[in-house]
């Protein structure tokens, strides 16, 4: 209800009736009120006009100073049918991955969106941590329930690290590239990281998360990752809005994960996917368990791994999970 008003009064640009308000939502006048004052309470300016009506006064996140993050303000920029449709928020937590797996036992829908503001026990790939400090990234889980085959869920992965390079790239008009298979890099330095785990019972999927840590406005990095890692606002030089981002990941996945899923692979975003690829035309290591070797990247197949060209001129396919892949001269 909040981030409906929020919504249609951020659309109209203009004072709306508190009569008109109640019949859109069928809501009483008293509610409509209530929810105006939350608005306010959460930083919302909100002009209030008698016999014309409410009026959004500044738009959340241009201020300079501070930016609006709320779970209101996240819903009222949606534009999807389903993903991110349903958002909790929280403003401190262990790990949004956690979260939505526990949320997924309590019958969550598909697309629901978990957001917090800071996590206390952030997870990244391999075992690691993920720092994860208040006000200044992004770190969301996506909880789907899909009804392919477990098989198939590593590709997800790559769905969303597509969708993250291109909403980015919307939002900041920066040139934004994937480091297969999924970690987004801007200049040479990695900005957002994607993890995915799942759930499985017998040979059917009960759920996939997909959370993804964007780093905003951190500029202290801690020093092994200082010479690798980089945030929008400084790469783009302006304050990034964090909701309107979030909003155009949304969107971007929803539109990328139904072109997957009619097709039953990444064929759909393959050629997207393969012009973002930093890895691509370049020498590479494969940091295979079984033995390291080079070669050079070509891109990526219709089920997601990463091809490589040996010496002598033989193609390797190269599966992600179980390698990891460098440039030869540092991360990418
Ligand atoms: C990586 O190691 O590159 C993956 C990092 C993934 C971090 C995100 S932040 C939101 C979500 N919750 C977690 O605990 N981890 C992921």
């Amino acid at each position: 209800m909040k981030a409906k008003i929020l919504a249609l009064l951020r659309e109209r640009k203009t004072y709306v009736s508190g009569q008109q308000l109640c019949e859109q939502f069928g809501v009483s006048r008293t509610a409509v009120w209530k929810a105006i004052e939350q608005l306010r309470e959460d930083g919302h300016k909100i002009d209030a006009v008698p016999r014309k009506g409410y009026l959004l006064v500044e738009e959340p996140g241009t201020d300079l100073t501070r930016e609006i993050y709320t779970q209101s303000e996240i819903s009222s920029r949606m534009q999807t049918c389903w993903a991110g449709k349903k958002v909790y928020f929280y403003e401190s937590i262990g790990s949004t991955n956690v979260q939505a797996r526990q949320l997924a036992e309590e019958e969550a829908p598909h697309g629901a969106l978990i957001v917090t503001d800071m996590q206390t026990a952030g997870r990244g790939r391999r075992g690691r941590s993920w720092n994860s400090p208040a006000g200044t990234n992004i770190y969301f889980t996506l909880l789907l329930r899909p009804g392919f085959h477990p098989s198939k869920a590593s590709m997800l992965t790559l769905v969303m690290a597509h969708a993250v390079a291109a909403a980015i790239e919307e939002e900041t008009g920066l040139t934004v590239g994937i480091k297969w298979p999924n970690d987004i890099v801007i200049q040479g330095k990695k900005v957002c990281g994607i993890l995915t785990e799942m759930s499985v019972e017998q040979d059917d999927i009960r759920h996939v998360v997909i959370g993804a840590g964007i780093n905003v406005r951190q500029q202290d990095f801690a020093p092994e990752l200082a010479e690798r890692a980089v945030c929008l606002d400084e790469a783009c030089g302006r304050r990034v809005n964090r909701c309107r981002l979030l909003a155009a990941v949304m969107e971007a996945f929803e539109r990328d994960y139904e072109a997957f899923e009619a097709a039953g692979s990444l064929m759909p975003l393959r050629a997207s996917y393969d012009e973002r690829l930093i890895n691509r035309g370049r020498e590479v290591c494969v940091l295979d368990p079984a033995g390291e070797y080079r070669g050079v990247a070509q891109g990526i197949t219709d089920t997601g791994e990463l091809l490589v060209e040996l010496s002598d001129g033989t193609v390797q396919k190269v599966f992600a999970g179980e390698v990891s892949v460098r440039g030869i001269y540092g991360y990418v």
